[in-house]
This record gives C-alpha cells, structure tokens and sequence, in this order.
C-alpha cells in the first residue's frame, strides 16, 4: 500500500489546484470528489441504490444522478439528505481504497474535504496536509467559480471544522493567498519531503 497523505482545507481553499499540481511532479491523487462524481454519473456503481430508494425521477435520461432535483431535495429535507450520505459514503471510501492500492506512485496525495470532521479517513493516511486561505477569498473564489451568493457561501463555510481548528490539526499546511506560482513553490518543496517520507527505510 502506497504512503498515504491527507488533502484538506474549506470550501474554494485550492484543493484541487493543490491536487493538480502534486500530480504534475508525480505524486497519485485520489480524489473523494470525483469519485462520487463518477458514482453518480451515468452508468455509476450507485444509480441502482438511488433509483430504488429515491425513485426513477432522481434519474436523468442519460442514467446519471439527477442532480438538479437531488440538490433540491437534500436542501429542503434533512432525513433525504442523511440517506444519500449513508449510501454514498461507503462506496466512495472502498473506491478510494481500491485505487490506493492500485497506484503504482511513491506516495498518493488523498484528497478528502471533510477528512477532520468526518473522521473515516483519519486512519488511512499518514499525515495531514491543510490547503488554507484567508476566508475573504475563500468567498471570492467559491463565489466566482459555483455563481453562489457570499451568504450561501458562508453558510457552507459553517457546517465545515473553523480555520482555526483545522490549522491546529495540521501537519502541513499549504498557505494558497497568493498567486498560483506561489502555490506551486510550496508543493515543489513538500513534493521533496513527500518522497523522503514515503521511501522505505
Ligand atoms: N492561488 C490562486 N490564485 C488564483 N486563483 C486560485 C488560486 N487557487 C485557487 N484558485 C481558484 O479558486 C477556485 C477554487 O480553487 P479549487 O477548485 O482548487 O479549490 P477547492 O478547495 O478544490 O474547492 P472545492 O471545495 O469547491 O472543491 C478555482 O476557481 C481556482 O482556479
Ligand atoms: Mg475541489
């Protein structure tokens, strides 16, 4: 099993662009993310599980999740909004495992949004690296990329762990308030101690 390493950080904090760049130098990435994306795409492992415990209308005609309505349904309904999570996280996480011990990289970055406050993936990876940004342009960034007001912004900021307490819980941190170039520096330097770590000794 490859070494592990845990991505974090809030919403819009530069996850993926961390993610991206890591790749680029060679790490593996997994990304919780896209593995619920590809899930719930047509064809996806999950489909059937939703379609006989929602119904065939949280099916769109390309057999994919519907995800227009489900957004609707999960916002409004809390009970819905547990039961997807209940169906859909197992199946991310065995995902996740079994692309882990496919990779054939020297370590693989793991990248988990709610990695503190969920907990599932604690044991998994070794460290815990924290992408971290001002929360101002967290706002910014989300707001311009997802077309979501600052408020709804916030509102999601607030059911994630504080900045606070997501720092204190780091082992690294990558600190994203500036350009990308400036982002890719930093890799650069924890691709180095990455490799160091995970080579055995
Ligand atoms: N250093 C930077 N300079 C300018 N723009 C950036 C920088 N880092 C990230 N961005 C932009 O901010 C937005 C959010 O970044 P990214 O998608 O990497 O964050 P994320 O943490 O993966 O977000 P999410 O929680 O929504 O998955 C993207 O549009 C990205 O291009
Ligand atoms: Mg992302």
């Amino acid at each position: 099993m490859a070494y592990c390493i845990g991505l974090t950080g809030g919403i819009g904090s530069g996850k993926s662009s961390a993610a991206r760049l890591f790749q680029e130098l060679g790490a593996g990435v997994v990304d919780t993310d896209q593995i619920a994306h590809e899930l719930t795409g047509p064809g996806g492992a999950a489909i059937a599980a939703i379609r006989s415990q929602f119904g065939a209308e949280y099916i769109a005609a390309d057999g994919g999740l519907a995800r227009a309505e489900m957004r609707r349904l999960v916002f409004s309904n809390g009970a819905a909004k547990k039961e997807l999570e209940t169906l859909l996280h197992p199946l991310i996480r065995k995902q996740a495992v079994a692309r882990i011990a496919e990779a054939r990289q020297p370590y693989v970055l793991v990248v988990v949004p709610l990695l503190f406050e969920t907990g599932a993936y604690r044991e998994l990876v070794s460290r815990v690296l924290v992408v971290d940004c001002p929360e101002e342009m967290q706002i910014a960034r989300t707001m311009q990329r997802n077309r979501l007001t600052a408020d709804e912004v916030r509102a999601i900021m607030a059911a994630q762990l504080p900045r606070s307490e997501r720092l204190a819980r780091a082992d690294e941190v990558l600190r994203n308030d500036d350009d990308i170039d400036a982002l890719r520096r930093q890799i650069g330097i924890l691709h180095e101690k990455y490799l160091a770590l995970a080579r055995p000794s």
